[in-house]
């Protein structure tokens, strides 16, 4: 029944499905337009401090929970220490992954309009000013923003129904390579462009004074963000890892991967952000005024538009089903739902939290808490809350309340590999530098410090 859910056959499917959860609009879009509200290099730094320090021993602690025990967050802490509170966390990652969820397919949507626009010749051709009306006026528009946000949940449900490994994996494991080709022609462009250097200093001169503590939640934020941490998201799919698998190795493959890709979207954008004399601070519409304006100037822009948005749109369904697995791996699990039950309460509940996010720029934009629309409430409160408390849960989990054993047959794969480096860190991050760094940015927000 497990296996059938989503059946990794080989470790390689069951790595590239990570990096396919991992890599996405998180890389893609938010990563540059949180580095530029931020200002860029110090924030990137800490993003990588991040990543090192927090990123990868979290991701290792649900590799254990998932593997040791082949189930998900409740059924796992049910069975490793029996009558732990610690299993309601599942319940975080649930929710989370509900409202994450919910917005990311509205900038999914997002991307199709541009898929279509390009596919349809009708995006390029315009001055470069002219590229931030046209993307205010499309969120701006109820009916077209609904109807792609729904049509990419369509979509991404679909393929669920399908099963993964038959469907979107195999397209994901061309398509990614493809999107990294891609990304470094774009790359090879943008630094060719005049004053593209500019950008390239925006991006690695680290000056602390723009950063700021707003600064440094956000890029703890999109650390987990990027990586899918916190929801339990990597605790379901380590849930079908082969016991022989060497996990720090695939956690220092997929983080890397996704940190390379975060960089390499940074050195399209930035230097021609500076090039065209764009504003970097333009939050999340950042990427969709910058690259029709550098696909412009490519010769066979048209071309190249088409790909990268087809090639984006596979990077983004792909984190958008591991999002979806989580509550309905945790309904078929827990509540006994056959699995198209479980779909499509999920879909339900999924596509009610997508409409209004959608609208949130339209028809429900006098709707604000702490005085952020929807959509950008969802967009801050899914990566620095859910996915920050989630991460301190597993961390604190593992580093405190599991028994050594377990962590250590697992990162040893029962005494057959070693851990002896490994293994001191990874514990010394969860016990103490992972609880008191999401500590100190929780008592930050809550204006406590
Ligand atoms: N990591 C993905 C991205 O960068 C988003 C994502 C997919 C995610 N699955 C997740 C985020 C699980 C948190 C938890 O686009």
């Amino acid at each position: 029944m497990k296996e059938k859910r989503l059946g990794f056959a080989t470790r390689m499917g069951a790595v590239a499905a990570s990096v396919g959860s991992a890599v996405g609009l998180g890389n893609i879009w938010r990563f540059p337009y949180q580095a530029g509200d931020n200002g860029g290099g110090a924030y990137i730094l800490v993003y990588l401090i991040c990543v090192i320090l927090l990123g990868i021993p979290i991701m290792m602690s649900e590799f254990v929970i998932g593997r040791s025990t082949h189930k998900n967050m409740k059924g796992a802490v049910e069975q490793l220490t029996p009558g732990s509170p610690f299993k309601y966390f599942a319940y975080i990652g649930v929710i989370g992954a509900l409202l994450i969820c919910g917005y990311y397919s509205v900038v999914c949507g997002w991307v199709i309009e541009y898929l279509w626009n390009s596919a349809s010749g009708n995006l390029l051709g315009h001055d470069p000013e002219q590229y931030s009306q046209i993307f205010n006026s499309f969120i701006g528009s109820p009916d077209r923003c609904v109807l792609w946000t729904v049509l990419f949940l369509v979509l991404n449900f679909l393929v669920l129904t399908r099963g993964i490994e038959k469907g979107v994996e195999r397209v994901a494991n061309i398509m990614m390579p493809l999107l990294f080709v891609l990304l470094i022609v774009f790359c090879v462009n943008s630094l060719l462009l005049p004053g593209s250097m500019k950008g390239m200093d925006f991006l690695f001169n680290v000056n602390f004074d723009k950063l700021g503590w707003k600064g440094a939640v956000d890029a703890m934020g999109q650390a987990f963000m990027s990586l899918s941490l916190g929801v339990t998201c990597l605790i379901t799919y380590s849930s079908y890892f082969k016991d022989d698998s060497p996990l720090m190795k695939d956690a220092v493959t997929i983080s890397g991967l996704d940190t390379l890709v975060a960089i390499l979207s940074g050195i399209v954008i930035f230097p021609a952000v500076f090039s065209f004399g764009m504003e970097p601070g333009a939050g999340p519409k950042l990427i969709f005024e910058i690259l029709p304006t550098i696909f412009q100037q490519m010769p066979g822009g048209t071309i190249w538009a088409t790909l990268f948005f087809v090639l984006l749109f596979f990077a983004s369904i792909t984190s958008t089903i591991s999002l979806s697995e989580i509550p309905i791996t945790f309904m078929v699990d827990e509540y006994k739902f056959s699995r198209v039950k479980a779909l499509l309460l999920t879909a339900v509940l999924m596509s009610a939290v997508a409409v209004v996010s959608a609208l949130s720029f339209s028809s429900l934009s006098d709707v604000t808490i702490i005085g952020k629309n929807i959509f950008d409430f969802l967009d801050f409160v899914g990566p620095n809350f859910f996915m920050l408390l989630g991460g301190l849960a597993t961390a604190v989990y593992v580093g405190w309340f599991l028994k050594k054993e377990v962590v250590h047959n697992q990162l040893t794969n029962y005494g057959k590999r070693s851990s002896r480096f490994v293994q001191p860190y990874i514990i010394f991050c969860l016990r103490y530098l992972a609880p008191i760094a999401i500590v100190i940015i929780f008592l930050h927000y809550t204006g406590i410090i």
